[in-house]
Parts: C-alpha cells; structure tokens; sequence
C-alpha cells in the first residue's frame, strides 16, 4: 500500500537544510505533501513578513523533485485536520520540533529528523545584512 508523508515549514529564502529535510522526508513513503505557511502565519508566528511570499515559495517547493503536492498552512491549530484531510501515515519534522508534534500519533507516525548544522533563513539574512549591507 503506498505511503502518504507530510511536512511543514516555511521554506523562505530556500536553502541546503530545506532540500535535505524535503529529500530525507520523501524516503519515509511514496508521496511527500508540503504544507508551506502562509505569509499572515509567518507575521504572526515571527513577527516579520517572509522575504518570500507564499505564491514564490509554494512556485519553489513545487518545482522540487521529491515534492508530490504542496499547500497553504493558514493556521499552526489545523495541523491535525492537514495531516488527516491529506491521508498521511507519516509527519516528518526537523529536530527543532521535536516532541512538538507527538499528540498526533495517534493519527500518524511522528518523525523528527536532525537539522542540517550551521544553516537557516535567519542566518543567511544576518550573514546578507551583516556582509553585503
Ligand atoms: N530545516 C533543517 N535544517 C536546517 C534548517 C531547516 O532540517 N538547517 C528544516 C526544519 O527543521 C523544518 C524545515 O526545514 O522542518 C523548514 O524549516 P524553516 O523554519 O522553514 O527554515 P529555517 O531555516 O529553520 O527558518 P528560520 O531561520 O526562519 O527559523
């Protein structure tokens, strides 16, 4: 029977760390759904706008190889709705989530899988402003 995993994030400023999570994500089943959070979540979640917008990092994320379907994560409450709504059997999650998520294994396997070291989307925008500013 195939295998439906699921993903969440941001993937602003796309970088090294989103493709190996995406790649590494993939290999847990036969389809990889990407929920991409909307730009409102991210004011809200970060209290900056993406550099981004959500119609750009969904065009990104879909064009990826490993990626099956992608989606707007409007709201960080729907999680459990998402993960049911797309059939997914498993949610993969980099290790800065880890446990954040295990109240859904009663619905799914849970995954946290390690970050890439020494990358984010915070890091390469101070490393920008802080060089080339
Ligand atoms: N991720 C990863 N390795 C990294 C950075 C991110 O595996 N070096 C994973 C995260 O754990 C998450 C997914 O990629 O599962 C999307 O993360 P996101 O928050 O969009 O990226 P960050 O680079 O962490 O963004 P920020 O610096 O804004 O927090």
């Amino acid at each position: 029977m195939s295998r439906t995993v699921i993903t969440f994030g941001t993937f602003d400023v796309l970088h090294v760390g989103h493709l190996r999570i995406l790649r590494r994500a993939s290999a847990y089943g036969d389809r990889l759904v990407v929920g991409v959070s909307s730009d409102a979540l991210n004011i809200s979640k970060k209290g900056r706008p993406p550099v981004f917008s959500q119609a750009e990092r969904i065009e990104l994320i879909s064009a990826l190889e490993m990626v099956d379907e992608v989606f707007v994560e409007e709201s960080l409450e729907l999680k459990r709705d998402y993960i049911v709504g797309h059939g997914a059997d498993v949610l993969v999650m980099g290790d800065d989530w880890e446990g954040r998520f295990d109240e859904f294994r009663d619905v799914c396997e849970v995954v946290y899988l390690p970050r890439t070291p020494s990358v984010s989307t915070t890091a390469v925008i101070e490393h920008i402003v802080t060089n080339h500013g």
